[in-house]
C-alpha cells in the first residue's frame, strides 16, 4: 500500500455511514475530510462525536468542490446513491458505495458505463461476503469439489418500525441481496435464471411480502435455493443465514456464524478451523484500497455487483410474474432503458460505453 494518507469525503451520516466513520477512524492510511448529509446537523453531530475537525456539507457537490477527496463513501438511503455516487465519478473522486450500488439494474448500467468511461473507480461494499467463516465454508466446498447444490434458510424477526414495515418486498429489496451475493461468492460462478415466489404470512407486521423462496440456476450448472422471512419468530437463524452445501465429495455446513462443519462419503464429521483477518466494513475498504493502489480490482466492483443486483430485480420480477425471469433479460431491458436515457441527455461517452455491451452485462 501507498504511505501517503487518502482524504476520504463520507456522504450520510445515519446508522450505517457512522459505522462507516468507525471504520475510517480506526486505521491508517485514510483520514475524513468532509462528511456530507442533508440533515447538515447530523453531519455536524457525527464528526463532533469523533472528533473531527473537517467542514461538514449538505450537497455532495459542494463537499467535492471545497474539500480534499480521495474516495468517497456512499452511505445515504439507496433512493440517492445514484446521484452521489455520479457526482463524485464525474469529479474523478472513487466512490464505495452502500449496498445496493442503485435502486435499479438500469441505473447500475448507467454507474457502470459513466465509470467505464472516466475510468474511475465505483464499488459497492457487500460486507457479509468478507468474514473468515463465509472464507472458511467456500474453501471446504471447492475441497469437495465445489457445490452443486446450495441452500441458505434466512429467518429472522426484527421490529424494525419505520419504512422497512411500510415499503413492498422488503425481505427480497433490503435483505436477499446480502445472501445472493453470498451464494455467487460461495459458488464462483454467476446465475443464469430464477423462480420466486414472496408472500405474507398471516401473522407478518409488515405492510409488504417479508417471506420468499427462490431457486437460482448459475452457469456452472448449480443450483442455489434461498427460503427467507423476517416474520420468523424463534429458532432465528444467524442474520448470514444458515448454509448446506452438497458436493461430489462430500457436504458441507455453516451456521453463518463461525460453525463450518464438513463430512464425506465415509469419513467423520469434522469442524473447519476459522482463518483470521479483517472482516465485513473494514475488508471491504481494504478491498478498494488495493486497488487504487493498483492491485486486483475489488470483488464489488460495479460490473461485478450488479450481478447481485440482478438477482434481486429478476426474483422481483418472478414474484410478480410467476414466470421464470433470465438473467439475460433483465440486462437486456436494462441496458435498453439506460441507452435510451443517455440519448435523450447526449451523453456520448455513455452512449458509446453501453454500445459497446451490447445489451448484456457490463465487462
Ligand atoms: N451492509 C449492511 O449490513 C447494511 C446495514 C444497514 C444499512 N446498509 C445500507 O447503508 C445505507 C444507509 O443506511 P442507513 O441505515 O444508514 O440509513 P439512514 O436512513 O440511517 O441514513 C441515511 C442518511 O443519508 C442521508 N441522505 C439521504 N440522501 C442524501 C443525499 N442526497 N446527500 C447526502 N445525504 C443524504 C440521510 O439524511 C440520512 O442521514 C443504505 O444503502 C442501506 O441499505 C447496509
Amino acid at each position: 500500500m501507498t504511505d501517503a494518507v487518502r482524504d476520504v469525503v463520507v456522504v450520510g451520516a445515519g446508522g450505517m455511514g457512522r459505522a462507516w466513520m468507525d471504520v475510517v477512524q480506526a486505521r491508517d492510511g485514510v483520514r475524513p475530510s468532509a462528511v456530507v448529509d442533508l440533515d447538515v446537523s447530523a453531519a455536524r453531530r457525527a464528526a463532533t462525536e469523533r472528533g473531527w475537525d473537517v467542514p461538514v456539507f449538505s450537497d455532495v457537490a459542494a463537499a467535492l468542490r471545497e474539500a480534499p477527496a480521495d474516495l468517497l463513501l456512499n452511505v445515504t438511503v439507496p433512493e440517492a446513491h445514484r446521484a452521489v455516487s455520479d457526482a463524485a465519478l464525474r469529479a474523478g473522486v472513487p466512490v464505495l458505495s452502500e449496498k445496493p450500488v442503485t435502486p435499479t439494474v438500469a441505473d447500475a448500467m448507467w454507474l457502470s458505463a459513466l465509470s467505464v468511461s472516466r475510468g474511475v473507480l465505483l464499488a459497492t461494499s457487500q460486507s457479509r461476503r468478507h468474514s473468515s467463516g463465509i472464507s472458511a465454508f467456500r474453501d471446504a466446498v471447492r475441497d469437495l469439489g465445489g457445490a452443486g447444490q446450495l441452500e441458505t434458510q434466512f429467518f429472522q424477526n426484527p421490529r424494525f418500525g419505520g419504512f422497512r414495515d411500510e415499503m413492498p418486498s422488503p425481505l427480497l429489496v433490503d435483505m436477499a441481496i446480502h445472501q445472493f451475493d453470498q451464494a455467487r461468492f460461495l459458488l464462483g460462478s454467476e446465475p443464469v435464471s430464477v423462480y420466486c415466489e414472496e408472500f405474507s404470512p398471516s401473522w407478518s407486521w409488515y405492510r409488504g411480502a417479508a417471506a420468499a423462496q427462490a431457486i437460482f440456476r448459475f452457469s456452472d450448472g448449480s443450483r442455489f435455493g434461498y427460503a427467507g422471512s423476517w416474520c420468523a419468530d424463534g429458532l432465528t437463524t444467524s442474520w448470514n443465514g444458515s448454509w448446506r452445501a452438497s458436493a461430489p465429495d462430500g457436504s458441507a455446513t455453516w451456521d453463518g456464524e463461525t460453525a463450518v462443519r464438513v463430512q464425506g462419503q465415509d469419513g467423520p464429521e469434522r469442524d473447519v478451523p476459522m482463518g483470521e483477518g479483517s472482516e465485513g466494513l473494514d475488508a471491504a475498504l481494504t478491498e478498494f484500497l488495493t486497488a487504487l493502489d493498483g492491485g486486483e480490482a475489488p470483488s464489488g466492483e460495479i460490473r461485478s455487483n450488479i450481478w447481485s443486483l440482478a438477482m434481486v430485480e429478476a426474483a422481483g420480477e418472478s414474484a410478480a410474474t410467476g414466470s421464470r425471469v433470465d438473467l439475460d433479460a433483465v440486462f437486456a431491458r436494462a441496458g435498453a432503458a439506460a441507452l435510451a436515457e443517455a440519448q435523450a441527455t447526449g451523453e456520448t461517452a455513455i452512449i458509446d460505453q453501453l454500445r459497446e455491451w451490447a445489451g448484456g452485462a457490463p465487462r
